[in-house]
């Protein structure tokens, strides 16, 4: 636990219509697909491709990506082991509320550690977490590089840097697996999104 809890004297309000209502009113349940991997590896694209087509089809969605969150709700964090802990906690409590609401949340974030991306999964609950690896080998990340963050952070100029100078913890058992290092992206978002119509998150 990274932050002490100082709410004292907070009572919980229940709400008048629940989950169900909510997601009926959607046609599909709420539930998060969570990407992980690499920077430059391809989340951000995936997400926003996966949200295009299940927008298409009728779905709420959201996406919430590294980079912009880090802008805002997660502004006063860095890189270190215990920022991206607080910052992937702080998703997962969003995220939770968005899976209240019945809504499908994408999110984009490297979120390197095992322990975290399972402590979201088990806030929201295993058969609505859809975990998505973003597998693309480093080498092909460094050569993409489109922010140019690799060359500073081989330069030494960016410390902690994932797969430089901070670790990265592959998924053991994600429910998807995308070698992004080919450039199908449109066929990787297909597969994506014929995965989520599976596993019981539409009503038929
Ligand atoms: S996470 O590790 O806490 O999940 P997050 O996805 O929010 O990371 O942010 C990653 C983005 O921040 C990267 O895509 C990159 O643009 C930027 N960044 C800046 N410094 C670092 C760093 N030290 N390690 C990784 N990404 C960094």
């Amino acid at each position: 636990m990274v932050y002490e809890i100082n709410s004292s004297n907070v009572t919980r309000h229940k709400s008048l219509i629940d989950r169900t209502d909510r997601e009926r009113l959607h046609g599909h349940k709420g539930a998060v697909i969570w990407f992980t991997g690499l920077s430059a590896s391809g989340k951000s694209t995936l997400s926003h491709l996966v949200e295009k087509e299940l927008h298409s089809m009728g779905c709420s969605t959201y996406v919430f990506d590294g980079d912009n969150v880090r802008h805002g709700l997660c502004g006063d964090l860095g890189f270190s082991e215990k920022d991206r802990e607080e910052n992937i906690r702080r998703i997962g409590e969003m995220v939770k509320l968005f899976v209240d609401a019945g809504v499908i949340a994408l999110t984009a974030f490297i979120s390197p550690f095992r322990k975290d991306r399972q402590r979201v999964r088990d806030m929201v609950g295993d058969d609505r977490f859809i975990e998505v690896f973003v597998d693309c080998p480093l080498e092909v990340c460094i050569q993409r590089d489109p922010k140019g963050i690799y060359q500073k952070a081989l330069k030494g100029e960016i410390k902690d840097f994932t797969g430089i100078s901070s670790p990265y913890e592959p998924p053991e058992k994600p429910e998807i697996v995308i070698r992004s290092d080919k450039e199908e992206f449109s066929e990787f978002a297909k597969q994506i999104v014929d995965f989520v119509k599976n596993p019981g998150i539409f009503f038929s």
